[in-house]
């Protein structure tokens, strides 16, 4: 779709990290065959996945949060601009707030695509775990970052923490044995995450 290319486009020229496209061809397929009701998202960009996940599931509504006032606003234009603005609800500020917030008011969603800060996926699963109705779907992008969790080179110092932090949660949520866990080696790594019945 033209208008997926163009924001695509804005947002690599403003540095904007937005979904790679092996990556989004992937999510758009994924939701088309499940057919999601209610989506939750952490971290909306400038919509681009979300709009992804919204036309490739037409009877999802989205929840999406983000920290970023100016990419948050950008993402409204988005929606609206897609005639998407009737299914989405924008929540801005920082993701573990709004997290704990929808978790106290026992939310429950059937897929959460988990594409925030990335330090901060192990802090946030156990309650985006909690979130998944029955058969639900956690989704997290960028476990392998740049290939650096996986492997055994030297890490730059200044994504060290990160890396290090990814590297613990793919390590719980390959291990857990309450877990199902699939790593795709598509796009950045996308983790499948479902939750034994
Ligand atoms: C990889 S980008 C999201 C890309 C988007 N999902 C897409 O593919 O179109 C990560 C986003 O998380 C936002 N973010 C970073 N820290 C955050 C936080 N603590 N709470 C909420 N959003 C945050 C960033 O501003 C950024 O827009």
């Amino acid at each position: 779709m033209k208008e997926l290319e163009i924001l695509e486009k804005f947002a690599r020229e403003n540095h904007i990290p937005v979904l790679l496209d092996d990556s989004a061809k992937f999510l758009a397929e994924f939701v088309n065959q499940k057919q999601f009701k209610n989506i939750l998202e952490i971290g909306t960009a400038v919509g681009y996945s979300g709009s992804i996940m919204l036309l490739a599931g037409q009877q999802a509504n989205l929840t999406t949060i983000e920290l970023n006032a100016e990419s948050y606003n950008k993402a409204t234009k988005t929606f609206n601009g897609l005639g998407l603005g009737d299914r989405v609800k924008q929540l801005l500020g920082d993701a573990y707030e709004h997290i704990c917030i929808l978790n106290n008011e026992n939310k429950k969603y059937d897929l959460i695509f988990l594409d925030g800060p990335k330090g901060q996926y192990l802090k946030y699963y156990p309650l985006l775990l909690n979130m998944l109705e029955p058969n639900g779907c956690l989704l997290a992008d960028n476990v392998l970052f740049k290939g650096m969790v996986r492997s055994s080179q030297v890490v730059p110092h200044k994504k060290r923490a990160m890396v290090t932090k990814l590297r613990q949660f793919l390590k719980e949520i390959e291990t857990r044995d309450d877990l199902q866990t699939t790593i795709h080696d598509i796009g950045d790594g996308i983790a499948e995450i479902y939750k034994k019945q």
